[in-house]
């Protein structure tokens, strides 16, 4: 009989070690009646800010949504660009499209998956010539690693854009001694359920040391709240809050991060010492502490080695199966000069291994032995 599959996330195991703690804190919302905009919302953007260093948390109903109202309250529309990875999420690409913006796409990094700043440099030339005026970045912090905001930053200040983290997979994660979300104008990230820090739902938050800027996306979040409170409407917003219940789930959560961050950087040290020879795994830049959102490897004959270890009942998945600049929803979207060959390489070989603080060296071991056997190790 074929051992039973490993899961890929296994949210079960982290209920379980909380034991009880998720079911009361959301029966205590439930019985408290406050479910829009209840207590623990604030309480939750207070430990946030306290966790990452930032001054102003913003809870929001997503990490898609953090990102479109970051956009809105910098302005950012029609005849606007705005520079993004071709290696990312649809969400990053999404947002300022949805507001009128021209997404750029860059090319990323071979070895962090990550915008790389020398194709960034040639997207912000090129946009000017399409007649677009060059406004913000949105560099994403992929799989869990933050990108190079140096490099990022002193192209954008050269060239007066804003930068937004996209730090929907990096939340925990940290880079020059500063946490995921401390790293630009403005942060967005994401509490989707596998998420390093995920709710049971939608939710995401924004994060910024400026305060004019916190004012502006509280009001946005709230149908553009003013001083006179929720009939006063004073700008155009929307229903963009975080859910009480959410809220109360996520600060039971964010209070064992710091240990699940730990585990999570023993499963990646145990994979890089048995894969090491046999793939190419990860590499974390100087400085940098992942979040470890996912562990991926790059594999010439990926879709033979998927298959196999299906075959042994172990999941991997692929992040992602097409370049973002190629998907039919961003076609005709302008691209750097420097192409975007690395973002479509990865494409073909990405394969993504079950991480999670939970992940048993016994069950490590079944995908490492099986992945030794599938690349003829
Ligand atoms: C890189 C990136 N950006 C943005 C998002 C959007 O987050 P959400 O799913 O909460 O809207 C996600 C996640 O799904 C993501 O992975």
């Amino acid at each position: 009989m074929a051992p039973a599959p490993i899961p890929f996330v296994d949210l079960a195991a982290q209920r379980r070690r909380l034991s009880g703690r998720i079911e009361a804190a959301v029966q205590r919302v439930i019985e408290s009646g406050a479910y829009i905009m209840g207590p623990q919302v604030a309480e939750l953007e207070q430990r946030l800010a306290a966790h990452t260093g930032v001054a102003q948390v913003v809870s929001c109903a997503n990490g898609t949504q953090a990102i479109e109202l970051i956009l809105r309250a910098w302005e950012i529309g029609r005849g606007d660009a705005v520079f993004v990875p071709a290696f990312t999420f649809a969400a990053t690409a999404e947002a300022p499209a949805w507001h009128g913006a021209t997404p750029v796409f860059c090319d990323v990094e071979p070895e962090t998956f990550n915008l790389d700043p020398a194709s960034l440099e040639a997207a912000i030339g090129h946009a000017a010539t399409l007649g677009l005026k060059p406004k913000a970045v949105i560099p994403v912090d992929l799989f869990g690693v933050p990108a190079d905001y140096r490099a990022i930053g002193a192209i954008a200040r050269q060239h007066g854009l804003r930068v937004l983290q996209d730090a929907a997979q990096s939340y925990g994660a940290s880079r020059d001694g500063r946490r995921a979300g401390a790293h630009a104008d403005a942060a967005a990230t994401s509490f989707y359920p596998a998420k390093p820090l995920g709710c049971y739902g939608d939710g995401g938050a924004m994060l910024t040391d400026d305060a004019d800027l916190a004012a502006r996306l509280r009001s946005l979040r709230f149908h553009g709240m003013g001083g006179g409170g929720q009939y006063d409407n004073v700008q155009l917003g929307t229903t963009g809050r975080l859910d009480t219940i959410q809220a109360a789930i996520l600060l039971e959560k964010l209070a064992i991060l710091d240990q699940e961050q730990a585990a999570r950087q023993r499963v990646a040290d145990r994979y890089g010492a048995a894969l090491g020879n046999l793939a190419i795994t990860p590499r974390t830049p100087e400085g940098v502490a992942s979040a470890w959102a996912q562990y991926t490897l790059r594999l010439p004959d990926r879709d033979r080695v998927k298959a196999e270890l299906a075959g042994h009942g172990i999941p991997t998945m692929i992040y992602y199966p097409k370049a973002l600049a190629d998907q039919a929803a961003f076609a005709g979207s302008p691209v750097s000069p420097t192409g975007i060959p690395v973002s479509r390489q990865l494409t073909a070989e990405v394969l993504a291994l079950p991480i999670h603080p939970y992940l048993e060296p016994a069950a490590q071991d079944r995908v490492i032995e099986a992945l030794r056997r599938a690349l003829g190790a």
